[in-house]
């Protein structure tokens, strides 16, 4: 080994889940190293997630990053689920919260810049990232960072890495318990400078397929349209985006319409994966690595910070009461909050998603969509789960 180092946790990964447990971490005096494959430009270029909960935002203010976005983010106290023409609007003022359109780029950017501020230790493009001896009191990661093959000795391992790292992928085969779902269509997203057809965001079911209408700003837009598993990014371009886009808008949203060039696309596969195993020995899985939802919820970004606050919380015990029990309870208690998600997830993506060919599908979304309209009790239901449940 060229170069071996030490700290108190190693974290793989930075995305939001291993940023903001660094962030937390660092403001409880825990030592911690964050490695991560991509560089930082590539990390910040990935658009994604859009809304988040009031919880959410609080994780961040306690980490120190939550200004920014409390100040300059949308807040959202409703959404329309709308049935082409037909609209039901969800207000979560009826349950007195609200959420807050704030995208993943900015929280990320957020975090980085505290990160730099604290200086706080992050290793980027650190290649062949491998934990060990996970199942020891004394577990290291070895991974190659500027041409040097380097080792991080640590107490804990925090795999914050994503549904495809390696975390999840060095806990034994026997011991690991999945459960999986995968849809067989996903989104293309597209965002763009052009003010937003609608100041609410939209979750539209078309006999052709789901859309969504949300955005960033009064003048940034993002676009979602369901599209088979089967298409290639590469075959798509802005018009042709455009074109679906608008043959599948209800009426009065297609004629506020504007078109522009693309900033970014993307398609984002969807399907429902939980990892029960979220602890093995001293590797702790959070976030993505762990789990995943049809964004159709927008919670996965929610999951992955309630994760780390969690983690942080069990890890701050541990050092500073040496106390074990929140470390030990890890797994319990996300998951309790995790399945909640997945089914609020998998839901939403059931009611405003073509599932199949078979008409009687829809007309079971229709009967929902027509009882949700005239239920005070089921919009609720809907306000409850997609601000956050307690
Ligand atoms: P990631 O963001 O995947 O970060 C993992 C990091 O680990 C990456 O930087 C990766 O490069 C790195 N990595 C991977 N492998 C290795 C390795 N071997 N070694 C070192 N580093 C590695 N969520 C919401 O809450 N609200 C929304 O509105 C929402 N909308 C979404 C819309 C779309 C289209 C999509 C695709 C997702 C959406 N999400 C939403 C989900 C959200 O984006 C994710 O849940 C979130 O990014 C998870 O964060 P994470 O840090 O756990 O994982
Ligand atoms: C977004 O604005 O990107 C967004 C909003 C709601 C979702 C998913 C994504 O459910």
């Amino acid at each position: 080994m060229e170069e071996t180092r030490r700290t108190q946790v190693a974290i793989i990964g930075a995305g939001p889940s291993g940023l903001l447990l660094g962030q937390l971490l660092h403001k409880h005096g825990i030592d911690h190293v964050i490695l991560e494959s991509r560089s930082a430009d590539y990390v910040l270029g990935r658009v994604r997630a859009g809304v988040l909960e009031q919880p959410t935002i609080a994780a961040l203010r306690e980490a120190g990053v939550g200004d920014r976005a409390e100040r300059e983010g949308l807040r959202m106290n409703g959404f329309d689920l709308r049935w082409d023409e037909e609209s039901c609007h969800i207000d979560f003022g009826r349950i007195g919260k609200h959420a807050t359109v704030y995208g993943q780029t900015r929280v990320t950017r957020d975090l980085m810049d505290a990160r730099r501020a604290c200086g706080g230790i992050t290793l980027y493009e650190a290649g062949d990232v491998r934990p060990h001896d996970i199942e020891s009191q004394r577990p290291y990661v070895t991974y190659r960072h500027e041409g040097r093959e380097c080792r991080l000795d640590c107490d804990f391992i925090a795999g914050c890495d994503g549904f495809h790292g390696v975390s999840r992928q060095s806990i034994p085969k026997n011991v690991l318990r999945e459960y999986a779902l995968t849809f067989p269509f996903g989104w293309l997203a597209l965002l763009a400078d052009v003010p937003p057809v609608s100041e609410e965001v939209a979750w539209i079911n078309h006999a052709e397929g789901f859309l969504m209408c949300s955005l960033r700003s009064k003048t940034r837009s993002r676009y979602y349209v369901q599209v088979p598993s089967t298409e290639d990014i590469r075959q798509w371009d802005a018009d042709r985006f455009w074109a679906l886009y608008r043959s599948r808008l209800p009426r009065d949203l297609a004629e506020k319409l504007v078109t522009g060039p693309a900033l970014e696309m993307s398609i984002a596969p969807l399907r429902s994966y939980v990892c029960t195993t979220m602890r093995h020995g001293r590797l702790f899985l959070v976030g993505d690595a762990a789990h995943i939802v049809p964004p159709t919820g927008a919670k996965g970004l929610n999951l992955a910070v309630g994760d780390a606050k969690e983690l942080a919380d069990g890890l701050l015990r541990h050092y500073r009461d040496r106390d074990t029990a929140d470390l030990d309870g890890y797994c319990d208690r996300a998951l309790a909050r995790i399945w909640k998600a997945v089914r609020f997830s998998w839901w939403m993506t059931n009611l405003t998603h073509k599932m199949t060919d078979n008409p009687f599908a829809r007309q079971m979304q229709l009967a929902e969509f027509e009882y949700t309209r005239g239920s005070e009790a089921a919009q609720i239901a809907i306000a409850e789960n997609f601000c956050g449940l307690d």
